[in-house]
């Protein structure tokens, strides 16, 4: 596995499949008496956001003070960067206090690489989600959030029908998802108006629909996505309700999915708009799931990439 997570594509199907394991022995070790493991003790974590997280950051300190990391919080906000500091001062700062890791969330695409690249930090480089490119960690928490729902699939996820409906445009977690699931074997399905699909979606390994009424019972998984106000400089469709009325999940539509089908999202939710409330809190959504998840995962990725101590030895 490489040292650094910054696309899907960094990693192999084993290297997921070896995430996805780790997650799982992570979590049965700390459901039980042993709540925090030594294996990163005397490591730096730095969680170094630029754009505003609640899940990503909260489970990625929650992961490192799992392992015994200590953690540097450092937000955009209220440090020297509101003062124009750049993104190489900031890293030449962090390198100075000796940061082993940093989790990078930036509202550039492709920011994550720079600071890999860049030579300015020898630290590991996370990407915490960077513009609308990619948010590595969410995709293998949903995975995960999947795995666990569908035991008898294991890994192996060849026959899943998987929609991710909506704003896929503007969509970080999408692109990691698309990444992710197909090659977990998968079949993807994007669902969306025209005007928040991008440009080239016909060359990705999915298949798009305008619809989302057409093939909705044949979804194992219906991956509802936040229409991103924030990043919609124009108008991308006529109005709200002619939004939700159209792709949003209410309950008549979740009425309509298959009997074993779940519904996640990876918030946080515009509710009432892409999410009725009773769908986000129904019996089929693993929506809450997902984030207790991305604890484990999230260990499971600083473990295995800061290489800490072997979880036989310190598990005992
Ligand atoms: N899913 C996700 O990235 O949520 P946050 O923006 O709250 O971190």
């Amino acid at each position: 596995m490489k040292n650094q997570l910054l696309s899907i594509n960094d990693l192999s199907k084993d290297d997921v499949l070896s995430i996805l394991s780790t997650a799982a022995e992570l979590e049965r070790i700390t459901e039980g008496p042993t709540k925090k493991l030594p294996t990163l003790r005397g490591r730096t974590v730095v969680n170094l956001f630029f754009e505003d997280s609640t899940r990503t950051r909260i489970s990625f300190e929650t992961a490192a003070k799992r392992l015994s990391a200590d953690v540097i919080n450092f937000s955009a906000k209220g440090s020297s960067v509101s003062k124009g500091e750049s993104l190489k001062d900031t890293a030449q700062t962090l390198q100075a206090i000796g940061a082993d890791a940093v989790v990078i969330r930036h509202g550039s695409s492709g920011a994550a690489q720079r600071l890999s690249d860049s030579g300015w930090i020898n630290a590991t480089v996370i990407n915490a989600g960077d513009g609308t490119h990619e948010h590595p960690t969410q995709a293998l928490l949903d995975a995960f959030t999947i795995s666990k729902r569908f035991p008898e699939r294991k890994s192996d996820f060849s026959g899943l029908k998987v929609a991710i409906v909506g704003d896929i445009l503007h969509s970080r977690v999408a692109r990691s998802n698309v990444l992710l699931l197909t090659k977990l074997g998968a079949s993807v399905t994007l669902i969306a108006p025209p005007t928040l699909l991008p440009v080239g979606v016909e060359s990705w390994p999915v298949l798009v629909s305008y619809d989302l009424d057409e093939e909705l019972p044949e979804f194992d998984v219906v991956m509802m996505l936040r229409i991103q106000l924030e990043r919609m400089q124009n108008f991308y469709f006529p109005s709200e309700r002619e939004y939700s009325r159209r792709y949003g999940l209410n309950e008549d539509r979740l009425l309509r999915m298959k009997q074993s089908g779940i519904v996640m999202h990876p918030g946080p939710m515009n509710r009432g708009l892409e999410i009725s409330a009773a769908s986000a809190d129904s019996s089929r959504s693993v929506i809450v799931n997902q984030v207790g998840n991305g604890v484990s995962v999230r260990m499971a990725v600083l473990y295995l990439l800061l290489g800490g101590a072997s979880l036989s030895e310190v598990s005992q």
